[in-house]
């Protein structure tokens, strides 16, 4: 077992997920001999309590010029970080020249607010065909990977940002050290850091054990994050609860003394406190609950197939990887997955083989029942689609639990 990629402390298993494929490498056909693998396995720092990939892979193999996300898929998540630009455009940049740095700005879905408002801004971006969606919008983009070297560069061009920023992207780097030093350089004195990340809490008390795959290195709590910032010479500030992607929490980053602490902090470290979210029993509890939810999963998905019932996927997310690989779903239980992403169309789901198809194909011929694995956008993606439950199609949810809706 290697020791905490943070603290140096010692790590210990949560959970074993065994051999998995890159959880976003849609694979064509063609493509299918070189699929790459790597051991999944989270384990927590009995000294910091940072949740942790237990083996990482190189970033290039998630990170590169075909990587399938598109950020703008969601209206809701569109509205969630015009809500987020805004809150910046009105409380930290309004002094002239004021200047604001996003690492992971994928297709430009935050920035592309704070461009319209000509505000000084820059998207961190390396995985090349999303940063050139969001160069297409107007919006100014370095493809590139944020960390020390890529900071230093743009404070060298630039100069000190008062806001770095990073969505569900500060988790999925395990280099923090250089990302701290990189914030370090490049932030200005009365500057802030902040970052959104899915919640370890909620990952436990929903059984969403499908958050973890490659991309997601860290599990953040309040707790590991305070010790993390502290470590690096930071002080986390502020920290809010965010209901998008089953339950996130924004962290909010400053230089020590910079800015006044929110009471929220001491109440967030309390509640965690008060739940064991870092206690053993909490963690054999989560491991007791995945493999109950696979089982469940898969007697409905053995259920419907003895029925003759069909089952389509919908949502060819990241976190599918994991629940079709560890919960052995093929083509054989869930014919297709539908995605509106046109770059993971017509490919197959990593490790599992499911093809994916528009949503076009989708409405043309609907299964019996739909298996909801976008379940974060469980309102958006049953808003849209009512017409398919109208003419008695049925969703399959397995967050927190298995049910059908
Ligand atoms: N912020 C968007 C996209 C998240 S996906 C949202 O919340 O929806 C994560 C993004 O981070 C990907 O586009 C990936 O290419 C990018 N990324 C990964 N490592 C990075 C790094 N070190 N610096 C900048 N971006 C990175
Ligand atoms: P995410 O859960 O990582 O954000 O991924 C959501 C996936 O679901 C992404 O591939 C896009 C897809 N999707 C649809 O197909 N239709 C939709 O309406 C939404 C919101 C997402
Ligand atoms: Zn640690």
């Amino acid at each position: 077992m290697p020791s905490c990629r943070i603290c140096g402390g010692t790590l210990r298993e949560a959970f074993d997920f065994g051999r998995q494929p890159v959880a976003d490498a849609f694979v064509a056909p063609k493509d299918l001999a070189n699929e790459f693998f790597y051991r999944l396995a989270v384990a927590m720092c009995a000294t910091c309590t940072m949740m942790q990939l237990v083996e990482g892979i190189p970033r290039e193999r998630m990170f590169h010029t075909d990587y399938p996300y598109l950020a703008s898929g969601s209206t809701a998540m569109q509205a969630h970080f015009q809500g987020v630009a805004q809150h910046f455009l009105d409380n930290e940049l309004k002094d002239p020249g004021s200047f604001i740095v996003e690492f992971g700005s994928n297709d430009g879905i935050m920035l592309e607010t704070v461009a319209r408002a000509g505000v000084r801004h820059l998207g961190v971006e390396p995985s090349t065909r999303v940063a050139e969606a969001a160069a297409a919008k107007g919006i100014e983009v370095r493809n590139a990977f944020f960390e020390e070297s890529t900071a230093t560069e743009i404070f060298a061009a630039q100069g000190p940002a008062k806001v770095i920023y990073a969505a569900n992207t500060f988790s999925h780097v395990d280099y923090v050290d250089s990302i701290f030093r990189g914030v370090d350089v490049l932030l200005s004195a009365d500057g802030i850091f902040v970052f959104e990340d899915p919640y370890l809490a909620d990952i436990v008390e929903k059984t969403s054990f499908d958050q973890i795959y490659d991309e997601h290195y860290y599990f953040f709590t309040v707790r590991s994050v305070q010790a993390m910032a502290a470590q690096y010479g930071f002080e986390l500030v502020d920290v809010e609860y965010l209901t998008v992607h089953g339950g996130e929490i924004r962290y909010t980053v400053a230089r020590p003394g910079a800015r006044t602490p929110s009471p929220a902090v001491a109440r967030y470290l309390e509640r965690e406190r008060l739940t064991g979210i870092a206690e053993q029993r909490t963690l054999d509890r989560f491991a007791a609950n995945i493999h109950q939810l696979r089982d469940s999963l898969r007697d409905l998905l053995l259920r419907c197939r003895e029925q003759g019932k069909s089952v389509a996927g919908y949502g060819a997310t990241a976190k599918s990887a994991t629940v079709t690989n560890f919960c052995g779903i093929g083509p054989d239980l869930v014919s297709y997955i539908c995605d509106n992403s046109p770059t993971k169309q017509g490919l197959l789901s990593p490790g599992t083989h499911i093809p994916v198809r528009s949503p076009e194909e989708f409405a043309q011929d609907y299964p019996d029942y739909a298996l909801l694995f976008a379940w974060n956008h469980a309102q958006e993606i049953m808003h849209k689609e009512s017409r398919f439950q109208s003419q008695g199609g049925q969703w399959i949810l397995y967050v927190p639990k298995v049910h059908i809706r």
